[in-house]
């Protein structure tokens, strides 16, 4: 059973996913920390994101992998833990422009289908319902207020010693949404069978009950 989970920076996405992964015992796939590391890496090396030819070089030679049991999963970029590293203010800030070229997206999606192949997966990021699993069984569309999602993610940079103001973090996550929404390559949109759900004042056990309430069924057939 694939479950897909797509919406903007901060709609409760990750929360929700890694939630209704653990309860479900199912496995969870983050693929916003999969553009996350290539940004990494190419902040790292002086790649540019307009640079194709070296991005496409760059993501084909990157391992990827995800190790632990929810909540304590790593991410590993060619065997270091980027765990933090790729949730970082620099990463944040350039990762829209790095997950945009085509060369990047194909051979990500293609990793991440590999992922999914014969296992019950909880995948959640931005085209999961429109581009990578157009054919999950499940599909939420998660949004909510900017001011909300930029009170949450003060709450996450705080977790990381990252002091930000809201009127900041409103300005930045305003100006990934339209990034990630207008791109050619399979921008950021609810899949037309996808149900929408909106965040702004849901708390999380709500948003895990209204997934598992429908994803039961499916897993028992
Ligand atoms: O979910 P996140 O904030 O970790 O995602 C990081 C970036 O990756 C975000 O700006 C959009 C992009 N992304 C994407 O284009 N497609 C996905 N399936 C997941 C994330």
């Amino acid at each position: 059973m694939i479950i897909a989970i797509d919406g903007p920076a901060g709609s409760g996405k990750s929360t929700t996913a890694k939630a209704v992964a653990a309860r479900l015992g199912i496995t969870y796939l983050d693929t916003g920390a999969m553009y996350r590391v290539i940004t990494l890496k190419s902040l790292r090396t002086g790649v540019a994101a307009c640079d194709e030819p070296a991005l496409a070089e760059l993501t084909a030679n990157t391992i990827i992998s995800f190790t632990g049991v929810l909540p304590d999963t790593k991410v590993w970029m060619d065997g270091e833990d980027v765990t933090d590293a790729i949730r970082g203010s620099e990463v944040t800030k350039y990762v829209s422009d790095y997950c945009a070229p085509s060369v990047v997206r194909d051979a990500l999606v293609e990793q991440q289908r590999r992922i999914a192949q014969g296992n019950s997966v909880v995948c959640e990021g931005r085209d999961i319902g429109t581009v990578v699993f157009p054919d999950a069984d499940l599909k939420f569309f998660m949004t909510a207020s900017v001011e909300e999602r930029a009170r949450r993610r003060q709450k996450d940079f705080e977790k990381l010693g990252v002091s930000k103001t809201v009127e900041e973090l409103v300005k930045e996550i305003s100006l990934r949404d339209h990034k990630d929404s207008t791109r050619a390559n399979s921008p950021l949109r609810k899949a037309q069978d996808a149900v929408e759900i909106d965040t702004t004042s849901l708390d999380l056990e709500m948003q895990v009950k209204f997934i598992i309430e429908r994803a039961l069924p499916l897993l028992k057939q």
